[in-house]
């Protein structure tokens, strides 16, 4: 089978593999049938992920059908649509205890610490593997993961119907966290730095959209909210000016929720957290949002259609990482297709 391999930062190989073969008897074997590729990939792609080991099998966004089950295996079956949980935990740390998996002490994620989805088969535990209706386009399945980063951004600010949420950057993130706060019910206010962006984030329910590049942004927000400010932000640029903007523009009891990844400090006073009991909270990967995400999605709320502006078949993969880098301003989405 084929696999697409990150080598060494900079190094794209397609390579040709064994199938993997089931390990334990409550693994299962899935035939991919798309991955998509996520903004984490490129930095695996050019050696700015702190956390990825090379060579990799690139890929944590994927979706495929069963091929094979290991004898213990009884939530599903050959056949089975499939997207796949991209993280493993534990079980046993702090985090694992707290059923906060995805904060698990030694986690490790598909394309990052274990292989991952851009293979035409793969392995995954029968706890990774959530059914999905087999009536949905394979091209739009792909996309339940990044919509569960989202839900994870608004479950840990925990957004509430009818509180003003402040989203920085209608990038892919921005965008899937601003989907799941509108179904929530809280009014969004998002910002960008790109116009078209912007105008894609009205057409999918943003309330107000704010070029950060015309406008200053916290006096904008404060603006439209009468001076309270945001109840929660969350961070989905993540600069270290994004991070004490979010501090900035957060109400008075109010959650900042910050998405980054970044290592450079942000100067913050402490002042500005105690005086409104303001909480700030990091949100990564997701937690239990897999089954919120899939009953959306039968629930008809995402907007799942359009969302994946860019489609390639497993081949083109270099062409498709070349896209990915020249086109910054426009992708959303870049799938790739193993059918
Ligand atoms: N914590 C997590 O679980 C998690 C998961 C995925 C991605 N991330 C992180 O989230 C961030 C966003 O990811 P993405 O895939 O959406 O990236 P992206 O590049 O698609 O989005 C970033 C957006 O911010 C906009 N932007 C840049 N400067 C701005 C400014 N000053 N004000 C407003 N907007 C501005 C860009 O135009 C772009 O649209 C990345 O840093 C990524 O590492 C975190
Ligand atoms: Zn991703
Ligand atoms: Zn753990």
């Amino acid at each position: 089978m084929k696999a697409g391999l990150i080598e060494a930062p900079g190094v794209l190989k397609m390579v040709e593999r064994d199938i993997p073969k089931l390990e334990k008897d409550t693994d299962v074997l899935v035939k991919i049938k798309r991955v998509g590729i996520c903004g984490s990939d490129m930095h695996i792609y050019h050696g700015k992920n702190a956390f990825v080991t090379y060579p990799r099998v690139w890929g944590h966004e994927f979706v495929g059908e069963v091929a094979e089950t290991g004898s213990a295996v009884t939530s599903v079956k050959a056949g089975d649509h499939v997207v796949a949980e991209p993280i493993l935990s534990c079980g046993e740390c702090y985090a694992c205890r707290q059923g906060r998996r995805n904060a698990c002490q030694t986690l490790k994620v598909f394309g990052v610490h274990v292989e991952g989805g851009a293979q035409e088969y793969v392995v995954i535990p029968e706890k990774n593997a959530h059914i999905i209706p087999s009536d949905l386009p394979w091209s739009q399945a792909v996309l339940i993961e990044p919509f569960t980063i989202g839900a994870q951004a608004c479950y840990r600010g925990n957004v509430q119907a009818g509180d003003v949420v402040f989203i920085m950057g209608a990038g892919t993130i921005g965008l899937t966290i601003m989907v799941n706060a509108k179904i929530l019910g809280a009014t969004v206010i998002i910002s960008d730095i790109v116009d078209g962006k912007l105008e894609y984030a009205k057409e999918l329910g943003a309330d107000y959209i704010l070029n950060a590049k015309e406008v200053d942004v916290v006096k904008k927000v404060l603006e439209i909210t009468e001076g309270m400010g945001a109840n929660v932000t969350v961070d989905a640029v993540c600069s270290k000016e994004s991070f004490e903007q979010a501090i900035d523009v957060t109400s008075t009891a109010g959650r900042v929720v910050e998405m980054s990844f970044n290592t450079t400090p942000s100067e913050i006073a402490p002042v500005k957290l105690a005086k409104g009991e303001m909480t700030i909270m990091g949100s990564r990967h997701q937690t239990g949002r897999f089954p919120v995400v899939i009953e959306y999605l039968k629930q008809g709320k995402l907007p799942l259609e359009g969302f994946a502006n860019a489609e390639f078949s497993f081949d083109q993969m270099h062409e498709a990482f070349d896209y990915a880098e020249k086109n910054t301003d426009t992708v959303r989405k870049i799938i790739l297709s193993m059918e």
